[in-house]
C-alpha cells in the first residue's frame, strides 16, 4: 500500500514538475523564426550554484552574454598572467545546452585589470592591447558565437570617449582592435557594443566608426544597442530609427543588455556609465516590498511596444539579450544607486513570468 502510494505521489510530483514547466511559453522557442534570444549570465550561474537560474536559462534563452567573468579585470588579472577557469566553464555550459555565447568584452575603459590603471608607457599599453586581444579571442574562436569586441568608446555627443587605449594608442585604436580580433578570431562574429547609441548624437558617432572600420576593410559584423533603458519613457521613435540607420550599414543590429528601470532616476538623464553613482533616499526607493500593478503595467507595455517593433524589424534584428535572468540578479539594484529593490527584467526575485513576460509572447503571436 505504502508502496502505491510513494509511485503515486512520485507520478503527481513529476507530472506537476512537467506542468508547471509546460504552463510557462519558452521565450527561444516562441521566437525562433525571428531572432536569439540571450541573457546575462553571473559567475554563481555559470558554476551552477543558481539551480532556479540554470532551470530558467536552459528553458527561455538560446544565447548568454557573461556579465562578468569575461572583462579583463578577470581573465588577465596580472600582466600577461590568464584566468580563464569561468570563462571555460561558460562555454562547458553553453556546448551542453546549445546555447550561443556572446563574448563580452575584448576592450573596454572599465573594469580592467590594475596593472592598467596607471600604465604611462604607449609601448606597454600597446603591447597590453594585441596580446590581450589575440591570446583571448584566438583562444575561443569557434567556441564563442561572437565578441564585443570594443564597449562603449563614445562619448554622449558621438566624439571618442577619452580612456587610456585612445591617449595612449590614437583615434585609429577601435580599427586595430577589430583587425587584430579579425586575425585572430576568424570564426567569431565581430561587434561594437554601446549604450545611449539610439540617440542621434551618439548614434552618429557609432556610424562614423562602423563605416571608419568597413573602410579600412576590416571586419565588423554587428552593432549592439545596450537597451538600458526606463520603463513608460523608452526612445521608440530613436530606437526604430536607429535600426534602421545602423542596419544600412549592412551589418546585423541587435539589443545586447535589455533591462527597464522602474525606479526613479536621480538625474533627468539615461546612462550606463558606471562611474556614476548617486545618494539614496526613500523616495528614490520607492517599492521596497513589491511592484504595485500600475507599474507592472507600465513595464509591460514597454517591453511590449519593443518586442512590436523588434517583430516589425526581425529581418534586421540578430539577438535581443536580457541583462539578467531575473529581477534579483540586476545590476540596476545597484546602480546608480546602491541598495534599491528593480524589477527591470521579465522573471521576478522567485524566477516566476511576471505580466511583462505574457506581454512579451503575446507580440510573437501578434505577427
Ligand atoms: O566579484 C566581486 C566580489 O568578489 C566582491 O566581493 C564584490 C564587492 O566588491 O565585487 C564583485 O565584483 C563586482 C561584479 O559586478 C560582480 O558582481 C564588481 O564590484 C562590480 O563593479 C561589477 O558590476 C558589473 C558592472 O558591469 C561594472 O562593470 C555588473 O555586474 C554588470 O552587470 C555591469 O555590466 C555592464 C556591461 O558590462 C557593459 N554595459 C553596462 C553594463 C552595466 O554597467
Amino acid at each position: 500500500m505504502i508502496k502505491k502510494l510513494s509511485t503515486l505521489l512520485f507520478i503527481a510530483v513529476m507530472v506537476f514538475a512537467d506542468n508547471v514547466d509546460a504552463q510557462i511559453p519558452s521565450l527561444k522557442n516562441v521566437f525562433k523564426n525571428d531572432f536569439l534570444i540571450g541573457t546575462a549570465m553571473n559567475a554563481q550561474q555559470i558554476e551552477g550554484k543558481d539551480a532556479a537560474a540554470d532551470e530558467l536559462i536552459k528553458q527561455q534563452f538560446n544565447a548568454v552574454t557573461p556579465e562578468n567573468c569575461m572583462k579583463a579585470e578577470i581573465i588577465q588579472p596580472g600582466w600577461d598572467t590568464y584566468n580563464f577557469d569561468l570563462a571555460d566553464k561558460l562555454v562547458a555550459f553553453a556546448k551542453k545546452n546549445n546555447i550561443k555565447i556572446n563574448a563580452h568584452n575584448l576592450i573596454w575603459h572599465s573594469q580592467l585589470p590594475g596593472f592598467m590603471h596607471h600604465m604611462q608607457s604607449a609601448d606597454s599599453v600597446r603591447e597590453y592591447f594585441i596580446n590581450h586581444i589575440t591570446k583571448v579571442a584566438s583562444r575561443y574562436d569557434g567556441k564563442v558565437y561572437s565578441w564585443d569586441v570594443v564597449n562603449e568608446a563614445l562619448n554622449e555627443d558621438g566624439t571618442l570617449r577619452k580612456d587610456i587605449f585612445l591617449d595612449k594608442l590614437g583615434d585609429n585604436y577601435i580599427v586595430e582592435a577589430f583587425r587584430l580580433a579579425q586575425k585572430a578570431a576568424p570564426h567569431t562574429k565581430l561587434y561594437y557594443n554601446d549604450y545611449n547609441i539610439e540617440q542621434p548624437k551618439k548614434r552618429a558617432g557609432a556610424i562614423a566608426l562602423i563605416k571608419k572600420i568597413q573602410a579600412a576593410g576590416v571586419r565588423i559584423d554587428g552593432v549592439g544597442i545596450q537597451g538600458h533603458w526606463k520603463a513608460g519613457a523608452v526612445p521608440m521613435a530613436d530606437i526604430e530609427e536607429s535600426i534602421k540607420e545602423f542596419s544600412a550599414l549592412g551589418i546585423d543590429v541587435m539589443f545586447t543588455e535589455l533591462d527597464l528601470s522602474v525606479l526613479p532616476s536621480p538625474w533627468d538623464k539615461v546612462t550606463a556609465d558606471v562611474s556614476e553613482t548617486a545618494q539614496g533616499s526613500a523616495k528614490m526607493n520607492p517599492y521596497t516590498k513589491e511592484l504595485p500593478d500600475s507599474m507592472q503595467r507600465v513595464l509591460a507595455k514597454s517591453y511590449a511596444d519593443l518586442f512590436t517593433l523588434f517583430m516589425k524589424y526581425k529581418k534586421q534584428i540578430g539577438r535581443i539579450t536580457f541583462w539578467g535572468v531575473n529581477d534579483g540578479q540586476s545590476w540596476l539594484n545597484g546602480f546608480p544607486i546602491h541598495g534599491r529593490t528593480n524589477y527591470p527584467l521579465l522573471f521576478d526575485r522567485n524566477f516566476k513570468p511576471k505580466r511583462a513576460f505574457y506581454s512579451v509572447i503575446a507580440t510573437a503571436k501578434n505577427h
